[in-house]
């Protein structure tokens, strides 16, 4: 579902289930990181939708035909860590071929300006569809950096996969980046003082890894 030019809302029975699942405080880490996985596979199938096909002459048992196979360069997942990292491990399983790259950002708690601290992405990023996995698109702040980053390797397409937005996180994106599509499963109400979203499901790093 179109939420807005530079959003789609995955609008699908599974995915609201499951992203109800994960909002519940009482839901466990193993829980979390198990449905994360899950709903980063619906989320990826949206995302993959545009991915350009060509025709390949194959041999079934019965046949030979020419088939639809994906066209050119390997797909680039780039996880903004951590907690991307489990967006990634779902859309991988989606798509084993990809190359993968990792971000480190954190959130500057005075700012809520994102401060770089790692960065190692596939060398050939020029002309390959690159997809940015973090779940909380939150002040926009962590993408419109990352994304920043990422352009300077000239990628031939970005898209953003998160789990839930907000509509502050979606301005800033749409400021910085209007060529981004984001793809998520909700976008909620809105940023609390400490920049996160609200209702949300509180923080999707430490609910991942146990650290709360
Ligand atoms: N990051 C999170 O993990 N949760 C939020 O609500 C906002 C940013």
């Amino acid at each position: 579902m179109k939420y807005s030019d530079n959003c789609t809302v995955v609008d699908h029975p599974l995915v609201k289930h499951k992203l109800t699942q994960m909002r519940r405080k009482d839901t466990s880490t193993a829980e979390f990181r198990a449905l994360l996985q899950e709903i980063s596979l619906l989320l990826g199938y949206e995302a993959t939708r545009d991915l350009k096909l060509t025709d390949e002459p194959i041999e079934t048992p019965l046949a030979k035909m020419d088939a639809p196979v994906l066209e050119g360069k390997k797909l680039v997942l780039v996880a903004i860590l951590r907690a991307g990292q489990g967006i990634l491990d779902g859309m991988l399983q989606l798509v084993p071929s990809a190359r993968v790259g990792h971000i480190g950002l954190y959130r500057d708690p005075k700012t809520l300006m994102a401060v770089e601290y790692y960065y190692k992405v596939p060398n050939q990023l020029a002309d390959r569809d690159v997809i940015v996995c973090d779940p909380m698109l939150a002040t926009g702040n962590s993408a419109v950096a990352a994304l920043n980053r990422i352009k300077r390797s000239k990628p031939g397409s970005l898209r953003f996969v998160c789990l839930l937005a907000c509509p502050e996180g979606l301005a800033n994106l749409r400021e910085h980046h209007p060529d981004v599509h984001v793809i998520t499963a909700a976008v909620d109400e809105k940023l609390d003082e400490h920049g996160y979203i609200l209702p949300g499901l509180g923080d999707a790093g430490d609910r991942l890894f146990g650290t709360r």
